[in-house]
């Protein structure tokens, strides 16, 4: 995981070189996953329009884990649905790997949405009927992936989830906190680089909330994914190296003292079966 660091909210790094982004380049932006530059997010609201997300400058580097906290309806899905190219923003631009996302294809977008992105939602949205495996390859089914290679891997990752021996259960069977370790699975079957979590821990007790949490924790560091957690849950928010808080449709760093902060890559993997 990457070191803690400070940069990348208010005055984030753009490109050099890219059209219309400002030269004056204040840190190295050569690590940078991800780069959002005066993002905007409107939406009609009656007679009115509610802006959530109102000029956010952000980026994150590879290795990173960032969380991000913030009132009920302030806007943390809607900015992780803009970073997942699952919506448009209304103005304002992201880039993944130096390319903007507006520049790409339809094609392309759903390959980025496929292949760099893993989704985890709040609620798992499972397909109830079908097994564990199944439910973790149904991506790599949708990619075209061979069946019986989509299997093996997602039974591979089943078992990194601590669940190696539930692969044939339906899902509709499991408990919350297994299916969310499904749903996890699930996220990281296509082998993503970026895995943005909506309040992952969200419907779930304190402690398979904790042991969730280290969940993602270790597969941030073992999978070496970069990733970008909304929660409401404080504890969990101050293990990440970073802490972002969404208000009033701007991001802006919580500063914390260095031992407050717990790294999140030495937390364990979990025994949950609750
Ligand atoms: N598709 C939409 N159409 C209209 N308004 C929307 C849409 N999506 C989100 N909003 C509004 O944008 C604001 C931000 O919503 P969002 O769901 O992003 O908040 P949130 O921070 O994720 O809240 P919570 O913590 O409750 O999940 C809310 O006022 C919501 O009603
Ligand atoms: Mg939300």
């Amino acid at each position: 995981m990457a070191a803690p660091s400070s940069l990348g909210v208010s005055g984030a790094a753009p490109f050099p070189g890219q059209p219309g982004i400002p030269a004056s380049i204040s840190r190295d932006s050569s690590t940078d996953l991800l780069n959002v530059q005066a993002l905007r997010r409107s939406f009609p609201s009656g007679p009115a329009t509610i802006t959530p997300i109102d000029g956010v400058d952000f980026s994150v580097r590879s290795g990173e884990m960032v969380a991000i906290i913030g009132p009920s309806g302030a806007g943390k899905s809607t900015f992780l649905h803009l970073l997942a190219a699952l919506d448009t923003p209304t103005s304002g631009a992201i880039y993944f790997e130096r390319n903007s996302l507006e520049s790409l294809s339809e094609h392309e977008l759903s390959e980025y949405r496929g292949q760099k992105i893993g989704f985890v939602w709040q609620r798992h949205h499972l397909l109830p009927d079908f097994t564990a495996v199944e439910n973790v390859a149904m991506p790599l089914f949708i990619l075209g992936i061979r069946r019986e290679a989509a299997l093996r891997r997602s039974q591979d990752l089943l078992h990194e989830v601590g669940l190696g021996d539930r692969g044939h259960h339906r899902a509709g069977e499991l408990s919350g906190g297994e299916q969310q370790r499904v749903a996890i699975a699930r996220a990281l079957v296509g082998d993503p680089k970026l895995l943005l979590a909506d309040e992952p821990t969200g419907d779930l007790d304190e402690h398979n909330a904790e042991l969730i949490f280290e969940l993602i924790a270790s597969l941030h560091s073992t999978h070496r994914l970069t990733s970008i957690l909304a929660t409401h849950n404080l504890s969990i928010a101050g293990k990440a190296d970073r802490l972002l808080k969404l208000e009033h449709g701007k991001l802006s760093a919580i500063a914390r003292t260095s031992e407050a902060k717990a790294p999140a890559a030495q937390a364990k993997a979990p025994e949950d079966r609750g």
